[in-house]
């Protein structure tokens, strides 16, 4: 894999909080939301790809990455208006492309709605925009209370085989490690207050057909965990935008194969740059 391109973590001072944040590259801005229980290292060889042209931020959201060690309760909603904060903090005052995996997904669709004209585009990958049914909810605090129990080991290294695609296993052993150590780094009440709130997040697919702003759908040909079929309804309800497959990943897809992830964002921003 190649060296990690982003800056040391920033602290982003907003309001009476810290964000750390990656920051690197020039032009055309583009928040990118990690995954749960991942941190924003995920997107580092993606944005090794971009920063020629793109001005590349990435956060690590409440409580992930350098978070602190305890964390709070949060909503997506919250996590959303963390990003608009940070925006402004870091004065970016032109619409930014948001590009989010899985939960990043869910917060870049509260940021679609809540902050709407803070956004150029979307790029939703590897994640759904129906809510939880009372079963996967109940699940998730099930989850919530493993992790509290029993640590955050039991319940995140178990995953390990879904986030990741059977070729991306075999032959990408540094991606492997990575998600691995992000997985180790997030602390247990993360773990638990993230489950919390995924199981009450909102259901967005009757309201996609409402959003104007492009919106790029990408899904993983071996995500188990959002399977293609999810995603192609969202990308129906989203008015017939385009979905791309991109074969031999898993749920991991802009980690496992950066240079067609990285083609997807050039294709689909180009109007933009
Ligand atoms: C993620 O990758 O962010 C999670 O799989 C999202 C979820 O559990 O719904």
């Amino acid at each position: 894999m190649h060296g990690f391109p982003f800056s040391d973590l920033i602290d982003v001072d907003v309001l009476h909080r810290r964000i750390p944040t990656r920051i690197s590259g020039r032009g055309l801005p583009i928040l990118f939301l990690h995954g749960y229980p991942l941190d924003s290292r995920m997107w580092g060889p993606l944005v090794h790809l971009l920063a020629s042209d793109y001005l590349c931020i990435a956060p690590d959201l409440r409580g992930f990455g350098r978070g602190p060690e305890q964390a709070m309760s949060f909503s997506m909603s919250q996590l959303a208006d963390d990003c608009a904060l940070l925006l402004d903090t870091l004065q970016i005052r032109q619409p930014v492309v948001v590009c989010g995996l899985s939960m990043g997904g869910y917060v870049a669709m509260q940021m679609a709605e809540r902050h709407k004209h803070r956004i150029a585009a979307m790029i939703l990958t590897n994640t759904r925009a129906n809510a939880d049914d009372p079963a996967a909810a109940k699940n998730r605090h099930a989850v919530a209370l493993k992790a509290l129990k029993e640590g955050g080991e039991s319940v995140v290294l178990p995953m390990l085989n879904k986030l990741l695609s059977v070729h991306t296993q075999s032959h990408q052993p540094e991606v492997v490690e990575l998600v691995r150590s992000m997985m180790l780094a997030t602390c247990k009440s993360t773990i638990a207050w993230a489950q919390m709130a995924m199981a009450a997040r909102e259901d967005f697919l009757a309201r996609l057909s409402d959003w104007t702003m492009p919106v790029t759908c990408v899904a993983g040909s071996e995500d188990s965990i959002v399977p293609e079929q999810a995603m192609r309804q969202m990308a129906k309800e989203l008015g017939g935008s385009e979905l791309r497959v991109v074969a031999n990943t898993a749920h991991m897809t802009p980690l496992e194969c950066p240079a067609e992830f990285a083609e997807i964002v050039r294709k689909s921003t180009s109007t933009l740059l």
